[in-house]
């Protein structure tokens, strides 16, 4: 059982605060969809829950099992099992994506304190996770910084997130811009994470249709920096029809 709790976070980036004294909390066997108007701050979220060095935690705090993980390095909080995207590490030239997930994989197990992968392992793990995922056999010898298109680039995050098998993970707009084979691949690669693992996943979106395939338990909307309603799937619906003026409303009505 894993639980990422997020209790009154503030954050800011410069002198622009952006996360207003948010909450929200996200645990194993469950997706918590998380929905908002552009500019609400969901991407700032994500990025603080990961770590981001250029975000300032100026009041509150971050849980992962009741740890107080609010100033820990991304390293720290991958390795206590939160997924975060893949990084395209530009800085070293010459990384196959093979390698890269190697590396990525190796430096899991270091932390849990098992042995190195053999080759002859790997390999089958990497078949298994590309033919789940979709993700063409070629691309394992491409180059990390190599020019995937967008689409490929979120096919490569969920082939990352079934070989690391995360605690909890963090998707943000993992949507947007797939055609809909690729949306079915990511759907089918969180849910069958999720089942095998147990896995929370927090999916930041705008529409339905990512929805519709991995079934959130619970919904979530940001307003301005803060979590401003929490429903059920009733909710997606709601904004799919009537926008965001209404939640506008009713934080105004409110204030
Ligand atoms: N590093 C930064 N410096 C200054 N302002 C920032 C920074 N990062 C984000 N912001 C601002 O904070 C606000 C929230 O941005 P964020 O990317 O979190 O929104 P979002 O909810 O993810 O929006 P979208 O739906 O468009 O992806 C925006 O007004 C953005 O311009
Ligand atoms: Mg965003």
């Amino acid at each position: 059982m894993a639980h990422l709790q997020i209790k009154n976070l503030h954050v800011s980036a410069g002198d622009k605060q952006i996360l207003k004294g948010l909450d929200i909390d996200v645990h194993s066997d469950e997706v918590h969809a998380l929905m908002g108007p552009n500019g609400s701050g969901k991407s700032t979220l994500a990025n603080a829950i990961m770590g981001h060095p250029g975000l300032e935690v100026t009041e509150g705090e971050i849980l992962f099992d009741g740890q107080d993980i609010t100033e820990a390095d991304p390293d720290e909080r991958a390795r206590l099992g939160l997924f975060m995207a893949f990084q395209y590490p530009i800085a070293i030239p010459g990384v196959t994506i093979t390698k890269y997930l190697r590396m990525v994989m190796n430096a899991h197990r270091e932390a849990r304190g098992e042995e190195d992968i053999s080759l002859k392992e790997f390999r089958k793990v990497v078949q298994a996770a590309m033919d789940l995922t979709n993700v063409p056999r070629e691309f394992a010898s491409r180059y990390l910084n190599e020019g995937f298109s967008g689409g490929e680039k979120k096919r490569l995050e969920i082939l990352q997130l079934t070989l690391q098998q995360p605690r909890i993970a963090v998707l943000d707009e993992t949507d947007s811009g797939l055609d809909i084979d690729a949306l079915n691949t990511v759907a089918e690669g969180v849910n069958t994470v999720a089942k095998g693992s147990g896995m929370g996943t927090l999916i930041i979106t705008h529409y339905q249709r990512i929805l519709h395939l991995v079934q959130p338990e619970r919904v979530s909307i940001m307003f301005e920096g803060r979590i401003v309603k929490e429903g059920g799937t009733e909710l997606v619906e709601q904004l799919e029809a009537k926008g965001y003026g209404w939640i506008r409303d009713e934080v105004a009505a409110s204030a």
